[in-house]
């Protein structure tokens, strides 16, 4: 309890998944929250359930002035805005690059892009006035390597990590830092839907997610993501800017589940020559 007090973060995406457990975990460190979303009756749960420190305002993220609106409204409630995570997603148009038709590709980066973009803006301007802010914005592995995600998803995610880094340099100047995470699959319901095609299914998913980790029976959780968010809201991540930070088990570092490919008896490589293998 701490790391957060006095602080006052905006959450889209804030009713389910990644963006609910950082809700949760800013909050249980004494932040004020105010959560955007298009799901109004998870949203008026979710606040039931956090308490008097968190507000709750439907947000469509594609619409810039819900945006704008979403973050007044966090100054107005609470005086100021610390922290903006815009985290609000979806996986969107599925398939071959031939078959992706432009209107499922522009719905996707309405989302995944254009409504970080509208995050970003926004909170920038409080932000460069109050002279301090973290902005965070949810990223993927998809948008650090390829063939992790389908083609709109991952360009959307490559490009919220070049978004980041040139914001960071224009308003560092300004005290405030702009950073992206880049998680592996966590099991929300996004994940859930995207992989079993049902997105109640959380353990199926949970299973499917530790079956596969790296580290063994240890699969990515959305507290994992939600304790990446906090560090990069709090202080302690105080000379942190630009930075995407990769939270997928090694993943995009070449790590994979099961015994290393290399046996611990191998041969040196000229050994192993000499008997002409
Ligand atoms: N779960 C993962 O494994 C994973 C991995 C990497 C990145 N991400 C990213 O994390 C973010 C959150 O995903 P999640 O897994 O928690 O999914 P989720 O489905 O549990 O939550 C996403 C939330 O975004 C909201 N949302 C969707 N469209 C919106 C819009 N137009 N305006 C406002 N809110 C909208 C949904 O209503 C939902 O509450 C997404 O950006 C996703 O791409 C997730």
């Amino acid at each position: 309890m701490g790391r957060m007090t006095d602080k006052v973060a905006v959450i889209t995406g804030g009713a389910s998944g990644i963006g609910a457990a950082a809700a949760e975990k800013l909050l249980s460190e004494g932040a004020c929250v105010v959560l955007g979303d298009i799901q109004e009756q998870a949203g008026a749960d979710m606040v039931a359930s956090l308490g008097d420190r968190s507000r709750f305002k439907m947000c469509d993220v594609t619409d810039e002035a819900q945006v704008e609106a979403l973050i007044q409204s966090a100054v107005d409630e609470f005086g100021k805005i610390d922290v903006m995570f815009n985290n609000a997603g979806i996986v969107g148009a599925l398939g071959p690059l031939e078959l992706t038709t432009s209107e499922e590709w522009k719905f996707t980066l309405d989302i995944l892009l254009n409504g970080v973009f509208y995050g970003m803006k926004h909170a920038s301007k409080h932000m460069k006035k109050a002279g301090s802010g973290s902005i965070i914005s949810m990223s993927s592995v998809a948008g650090v390597t390829g063939g992790l995600g389908p083609h709109a998803y991952a360009a959307a995610k490559h490009a919220v990590v070049g978004i980041t880094r040139n914001l960071a340099t224009e308003v560092c100047a300004y005290g405030v830092r702009v950073n992206c995470i880049a998680p592996y699959s966590v099991a929300t319901p996004m994940v859930a839907q995207a992989y079993l095609a049902d997105h109640t299914d959380i353990d199926a998913t949970l299973k499917m997610l530790t079956d596969e980790s790296p580290l063994t029976g240890r699969p990515g959780l959305a507290d994992d993501v939600a304790n990446a968010v906090l560090w990069l809201a709090s202080d302690e991540s105080g000379y942190t800017s630009g930075h995407t930070l990769t939270i997928d088990a090694g993943i995009t570092t070449g790590s994979m589940a099961g015994p290393p490919r290399f046996s611990e008896k191998a041969p040196l490589m000229r050994e192993a020559g000499k008997q002409g293998i």
